[in-house]
C-alpha cells in the first residue's frame, strides 16, 4: 500500500484518539508502521479509538496536551518519529465559538508546537498538517476554494484553522524551504479537507453524530441548518489523501511540499437535509425535523473545494459517492451496536476503499 512508504516507519500521529486520527492510527498499522499516538484522552468509550482497542494496538500511546511543549519535545526526541502527521486540533465549530482562546492555542500553537519541533529535530523528514476546508476566507461564492486563494476565517474555529495555514507556509518559508531542501532535508505539507463522515465519531454538534444519538433513543433528528451546503466525503477519502502526499513527500520533497484540497465530487456537494434524508433511508429508522432558527450563531452556507491540483499532481480522486459514504457509515454504527472490536470491521472497510489496491 502507498508503494510501502510507511512500513517499518516511526510515524507521530497526534490526534489519534479522535475520529479521523484512529482510523489513520489503523490504516498506517496495517502498513506496518510504527504507530506513536499523541493526543488527550479519547471524548467517548465509543469513539472508534476505543472500539477498536487501539490502546493495545499501537506501538505507543501516549496522553499529552500539544500545547505543552516540553512534554511534545520530550515524546518526539524519545521516539524519533521520521514522519508526523498532525491532526490534534479543537475541532469543533460551536466548542470554539464558547472557547475561543482554547481553541486558537490548541489549533495555532499547537501547530506552531509541531513546527518548532520539526525545526529542532534532524531526524523527522515528512510532515503533513492538517488544516481544515474553513481555513478559505469564505465569500460564499459557488465555485469551489482553490489551494492558492485567501485564508479567512469568520468563527473562531475557521479562522484559527487560517491562522494555523500562514504558520505553517511562514515555516515552510522560513525553515523548510524546498529550495533549500539539500540543506534541510525536510518537507512539509498542509491538508485541508471537508465535512468528513464515518464510522465511530460520537462529537457533539456533529451530524452524523447527532443523527445516530437520536435514532438509538428514538428522538427527532433536529437539523439547525437544513439548506447548508457541505463538500461530504467519508473519513477514508481525505485519509487516503494524506497518506498519499506523505508518500509523494517521500518520494519527491521538493515537489509536493505545499497545500492540498481533498473534497468530494462536485455531486457530493449537497445539503444537510440531503445527508440526513439518505441516512434515515438506508437506516430503516428516524423522524427529520427542521429546527432553524433565524438568529442561530453564524455559519456558513456554501462551501465547495476544487481538488483538480490533488487529482492532477497525486492522482488523486474520491472513491465512494455520497449514498455510499453514508451507507458505510451507517454500517460502522449499526455494528457497533453489536460487535465489541470493531478493529477488524475498520479495517475491512479499509481494504473496500482500496487501501490494499493503491499505489
Ligand atoms: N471531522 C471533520 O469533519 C473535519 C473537517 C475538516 C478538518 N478536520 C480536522 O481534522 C483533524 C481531526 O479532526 P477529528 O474530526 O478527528 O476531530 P476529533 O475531535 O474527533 O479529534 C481531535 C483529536 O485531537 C486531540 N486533541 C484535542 N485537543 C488537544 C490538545 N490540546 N492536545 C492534544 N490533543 C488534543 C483529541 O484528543 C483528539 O484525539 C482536526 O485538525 C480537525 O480540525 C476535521
Amino acid at each position: 500500500m502507498f508503494n510501502k512508504s510507511y512500513a517499518n516507519k516511526t510515524v507521530l500521529v497526534t490526534g489519534h484518539t479522535g475520529f479521523k486520527g484512529s482510523w489513520l492510527s489503523i490504516w498506517l498499522n496495517m502498513m506496518g508502521a510504527k504507530v506513536i499516538g499523541y493526543s488527550l484522552d479519547p471524548y467517548s468509550d465509543r469513539g472508534n479509538f476505543t472500539a477498536s482497542h487501539l490502546n493495545n494496538r499501537l506501538f505507543a500511546d501516549i496522553r499529552g496536551d500539544i500545547r505543552d511543549f516540553q512534554k511534545l519535545n520530550e515524546v518526539i526526541r524519545q521516539y524519533k518519529p521520521e514522519i508526523i502527521f498532525h491532526l490534534a486540533a479543537q475541532a469543533l465549530v460551536r466548542t470554539a465559538y464558547n472557547n475561543p482562546k482554547e481553541t486558537y492555542e490548541t489549533n495555532v500553537i499547537g501547530s506552531i508546537n509541531i513546527l518548532e519541533a520539526v525545526r529542532q529535530n534532524d531526524f523527522i523528514k515528512t510532515v503533513i498538517m492538517v488544516t481544515s476546508d474553513k481555513c478559505y476566507e469564505n465569500i460564499e461564492q459557488i465555485w469551489g476554494y482553490k489551494e492558492t486563494d485567501r485564508m479567512g476565517g469568520y468563527d473562531p474555529y475557521s479562522a484559527s484553522k487560517g491562522c494555523a495555514e500562514l504558520a505553517i507556509s511562514s515555516y515552510r518559508d522560513s525553515y523548510f524551504n524546498p529550495k533549500d531542501y539539500a540543506i534541510h532535508k525536510k518537507a512539509i505539507a498542509s491538508v485541508r479537507a471537508g465535512n468528513v463522515i464515518g464510522g465511530g465519531d460520537w462529537s457533539d454538534h456533529r451530524l452524523i453524530p447527532d443523527c445516530i444519538k437520536s435514532i438509538e433513543i428514538g428522538r427527532n433528528i433536529e437539523i439547525r441548518n437544513p439548506i447548508a451546503t457541505r463538500p461530504w466525503e467519508h473519513v477514508l477519502e481525505p485519509l487516503s489523501g494524506y497518506l498519499r502526499v506523505g508518500q509523494k513527500l517521500q518520494e519527491d520533497p521538493i515537489k509536493y511540499a505545499t497545500s492540498f484540497n481533498f473534497g468530494p465530487h462536485i455531486s457530493a456537494n449537497k445539503t444537510v437535509f440531503d445527508v440526513v434524508t439518505k441516512l434515515v433511508e438506508y437506516y430503516g429508522k428516524g423522524k427529520v425535523v427542521d429546527v432553524s432558527i433565524p438568529n442561530a450563531v453564524h455559519e456558513n452556507i456554501l462551501l465547495n473545494l476544487d481538488v483538480t491540483k490533488s487529482y492532477v499532481m497525486l492522482d488523486w480522486e474520491a472513491k465512494w459517492g455520497l449514498q455510499a459514504a453514508v451507507e458505510k457509515t451507517v454500517d460502522w454504527y449499526k455494528e457497533a451496536l453489536i460487535c465489541s472490536d470493531m478493529y477488524d470491521f475498520c479495517v475491512k472497510q479499509i481494504i473496500e476503499h482500496g487501501g490494499k489496491g493503491i499505489q
